[in-house]
């Protein structure tokens, strides 16, 4: 993480003083005055238009974002500060955990005998040890997502400013973690696909071959960290999956763009009668079918299907399929302002079609990670869903992602996911 003595100046063009001084935390190319190259990583002073000093943040030689801000002009000691909130952002997670150990707060939880956590190491006593350590911006660390998985933890760094500026943060994510009884003992940076063949590499420590066994919520799941962005789980969802536990007892349940069938173990562990599992990802639906055997859940109950998910709808609505709940989280189908006109037509055809195979009185839970969507134009799609099939959803509750994916007023393109909870 680098400091500097005397720090370049950047200047702001564009009247953006104010949103800097609230929290905003991006700072644009274009809405900065033209100036000397500088780079990736480097402390940067921003000024505003009257040059007065505004903010301190570190600069992107490529990104739009050019500044990603870390606070006020007067922020001394920048790596001091990143390390201190690196630190409080494990705090947070490990007080979250330790509150989601009391049964009363999680309906079906399974945890630890009552009492709470022993004072063994973390990993080997915790009902759940996969979790997001540092969740970005809303964490004070713009461009830096830690997520824990057991004993191994990855890194994933948005541009090569970010990448720069966080310099040297595996051994001391190990250092901090040691010292709030979270051992780690291996670090792998997640890069975008294609830029290293396998999307991830082992950058301090080392990893076992093949999955490694997290718990969630006292279920366990493998996950493949070798092998990039898609390797973990979506962490994301935990608390939502906590939640088909608790509504699946005795129903038909569908999972679709089920990915190593999270939901579908969730939902069996609650004593669904039957689920089913749909990805397009071969190999994932692998991962699913070692999930229900890891957990020990019948394999009769549990059907799987590798298969586009709108043509397996398709064809069950046409052959009069119902299941009493059904779950869609696609990947985001809007990852730009200018792709939403056609994401939320999409999302549309795709609530049609779920509709069309839940059962009259069931239960639709339909997700979307886009950022670009918000909750109202979301929960259009699925009314206009449902009357395009004929029939009315009531969007009972609109919920996000979990305690350990926080939420920021000042930053609301973080708050990215959606999972609507409808009635048929
Ligand atoms: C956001 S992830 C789902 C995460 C999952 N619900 C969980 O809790 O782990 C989206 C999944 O959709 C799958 N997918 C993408 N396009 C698909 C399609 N057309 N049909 C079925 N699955 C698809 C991907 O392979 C990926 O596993």
């Amino acid at each position: 993480m680098r400091g500097a003595p005397s720090l370049p100046r950047v200047q702001l063009r564009k009247p953006l003083a104010r949103a800097i001084r609230q929290g905003h935390p991006w700072i644009y190319r274009d809405a900065l005055a033209p100036g000397p190259p500088l780079p990736d990583g480097a402390l940067v002073l921003v000024a505003d238009q009257a040059r007065r000093p505004l903010a301190r943040g570190y600069w992107d030689a490529r990104s739009p974002i050019a500044v990603r801000v870390l606070g006020g002009a007067e922020l001394a000691d920048a790596s001091a500060e990143v390390a201190a909130r690196v630190d409080r952002a494990l705090a947070r997670r490990l007080e979250g955990l330790d509150r989601a150990l009391s049964p009363s707060t999680e309906p079906g939880f399974v945890g630890p005998s009552p009492g709470g956590r022993s004072e063994e190491p973390f990993q080997r006593s915790w009902p759940t040890d996969a979790f997001r350590w540092i969740h970005g911006e809303a964490d004070g660390l713009p461009g830096l997502h830690v997520d824990v998985y057991g004993p191994a933890v990855t890194v994933r760094y948005d541009g090569a400013g970010a990448r720069a500026f966080y310099d040297g943060l595996p051994a001391r994510l190990q250092q901090i973690g040691r010292a709030r009884g979270l051992p780690v003992t291996a670090v792998v940076e997640r890069r975008a696909r294609g830029a290293t063949g396998d999307g991830a590499a082992v950058v301090l420590g080392r990893l076992p071959d093949g999955e490694l066994e997290v718990r969630e919520n006292g279920l366990r799941f493998g996950a493949d960290l070798r092998h990039g962005q898609k390797g973990g789980l979506f962490l994301d969802q935990r608390e939502n999956r906590a939640l088909v536990r608790g509504m699946a007892n005795g129903r038909r349940v569908l999972n679709l763009f089920g990915y190593t069938g999270a939901f579908s173990i969730y939902a069996a562990a609650g004593g669904a009668r039957e689920t089913t599992t749909v990805d397009v990802a071969a190999p994932a639906i692998e991962a699913a079918r070692r999930n229900f055997a890891r957990n020990g859940l019948p394999q009769e109950a549990a059907r799987f299907a590798a298969e586009d998910a709108f043509a397996f709808l398709a064809r069950a609505a046409q052959a009069g399929e119902r299941w009493d709940l059904v779950i869609s989280d696609p990947p985001s189908f809007a990852s730009s302002g200018r792709a939403l006109t056609t994401g939320l037509a999409a999302y549309r055809r795709l609530h049609r079609l779920c509709v069309m195979v839940t059962a009259p009185g069931g239960t639709l839970c339909a997700a979307s990670c886009s950022s670009h969507v918000d909750r109202a134009a979301f929960a259009a799609t699925l009314r206009d869903g449902a009357r395009d099939a004929g029939r009315r959803a009531d969007v009972r509750e609109m919920r996000g992602a979990g305690f350990d994916h926080p939420t920021v007023a000042q930053f609301p393109e973080g708050d990215y996911l959606k999972f609507a909870v409808a009635g048929l």
